[in-house]
């Protein structure tokens, strides 16, 4: 029965996992200091036991020092676990990122990719990141700043030892990193009352008020976190990288935003290349304090449990053009609600100044939109209002094509799989009483 295989938590040992059908398995092993002709070795590894690898890259590891690691993504088929196994007593470290999930029949569509059931199983991945935070491209601002690079290195290292139920970590922050917000958050709160919805403007004076945000003062995440637990049950937790799409929106059914705690290059305030303590706090922030919101970002992520990846995709690209990039309708003018604007001076002006091209919010055609990365978006999706995303998200939602219904239960902080009678007789149930206080509530008021 899929109940008992669902809330079983899959172990990372590879003994219930199988790569032999849908989808494929990313690893990251290290050969340790004595690592001349690993990669060769490796490589040999995995064509003897006929799994082709997707993609390879080495790079520097950061749970190691002076050590580098090598970042693998196996296609479907051979024996991965052969492999896996051989890694584990050779290398110094091997561990697999995605985990595949299980199957609960031989045919292809009763594979089910792994999923948190529990906020704690959010450790389980919270350090297999596609990117460290303490990694820079060679354009980044920071790239040739050795200060810079060791700062980044701490403050994703406290990010690296986080668990669950922990006090998130302090940060004190410098002179100059407070001199980078201050700007930042000096311009900003110039365009916020004119550019930003409704919502967000309800909601920032409050965090001002309760969590320490000002121009002279970087907040603190612990702060914040406490603050929105209060308005609407999502907390924050710091996260050392980029997580997948997959994990990063896995994140958001148990209302869990992960964020950085790192700041842009003081050289350029106005830019960053990536998410920064500036894009998490102004542009992200506000809105989960926002019950509409909060329920529809926790809808996405809903949806994402165990979805197949095509859908992933479609997923993580609705979150982009709502989340991130999002517009929105109020009272006759165009408002910006998207964290990416809203953390975005240039960004923020050009969204709503008429040139660019300008889409109804629709998860069928928005999740199959492509767009860039590093240039401001040439498409952005209008909406309504919170709650009719929500509902569209939902309705999209149905489309996937899963065995079973998930539902988020707060007094446990899990996710409950209703693939039984029994669930949804419960369910029912709690709805029911549900009815009672509302029919009684109503009739008070009548
Ligand atoms: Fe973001």
């Amino acid at each position: 029965m899929v109940e008992s295989n669902l809330n079983t938590p899959v172990v990372q040992n590879g003994s219930n996992l199988d790569a032999t059908k849908g989808e494929s398995m990313t690893l990251i092993f290290s050969p340790g200091k004595d690592s001349v002709g690993t990669l060769a070795k490796a490589l040999k590894l995995f064509k003897e036991h006929n799994v082709n690898l997707l993609h390879i890259e080495s790079r520097s590891s950061d749970r190691m020092s002076n050590q580098y690691e090598f970042f693998v993504e196996c296609a479907p088929g051979g024996d991965i676990e052969k492999v896996i196994e051989i890694l584990k007593n050779t290398m110094t470290y091997c561990s697999v990122v995605s985990r595949n999930g299980i199957h609960i029949g031989e045919e292809e569509d009763k594979f089910i990719p792994w999923f948190p059931l529990r906020i704690r199983d959010l450790d389980k991945y919270a350090n297999q990141v596609m990117s460290y935070g303490a990694e820079l491209n060679a354009d980044h601002p920071g790239f040739t700043d050795p200060v810079y690079r060791a700062r980044r290195k701490y403050l994703t290292e406290s990010a690296i030892t986080y668990r669950h139920g922990e006090k998130l970590p302090h940060v004190n922050y410098t002179e100059e990193e407070v001199k980078t917000w201050g700007t930042v958050f000096r311009e900003l709160t110039k365009l916020y009352p004119t550019h930003a919805c409704k919502e967000f403007n309800h909601v920032f004076p409050l965090l001002i008020e309760n969590c320490g945000y000002g121009e002279n003062n970087i907040p603190q995440l612990e702060d914040i976190s406490n603050f929105l637990k209060d308005s609407t049950g999502f907390t924050l937790r710091p996260v050392c990288g980029l997580l997948s799409s997959r994990d990063f929106l896995a994140g958001l059914a148990f209302r869990v935003f992960h964020s950085t705690q790192y700041i842009r290059h003081h050289s350029k305030p106005l830019y960053t290349p990536e998410p920064d303590i500036c894009h998490e706090l102004l542009g992200h922030v506000p809105l989960f304090a926002n019950p509409a919101f909060a329920q529809f970002s926790q809808e996405i992520g809903l949806a994402s449990l165990g979805a197949p990846e095509d859908y992933i995709k479609k997923l993580a690209t609705c979150y982009w053009f709502t989340v991130e990039f999002g517009l929105c309708r109020q009272d006759g003018e165009l408002k910006a609600y998207g964290a990416g604007l809203l953390s975005s001076i240039g960004e923020l002006e050009y969204s709503l100044s008429g040139k660019p091209a300008l889409k109804e919010f629709d998860p069928e055609v928005t999740g199959n939109e492509e767009y860039p990365i590093t240039e401001y978006q040439p498409t952005y999706f209008v909406a309504e209002s919170f709650d009719d995303i929500k509902e569209k998200l939902i309705k999209f939602a149905k489309t996937i094509p899963k065995k079973f219904g998930v539902r988020y239960n707060p007094y446990t902080q899990s996710v409950q799989v209703l693939d039984s009678k029994m669930q949804l007789q419960e369910l029912a149930n709690n709805i029911s009483s549900d009815l009672q206080i509302l029919r009684y509530s109503m009739n008070k008021m009548d």
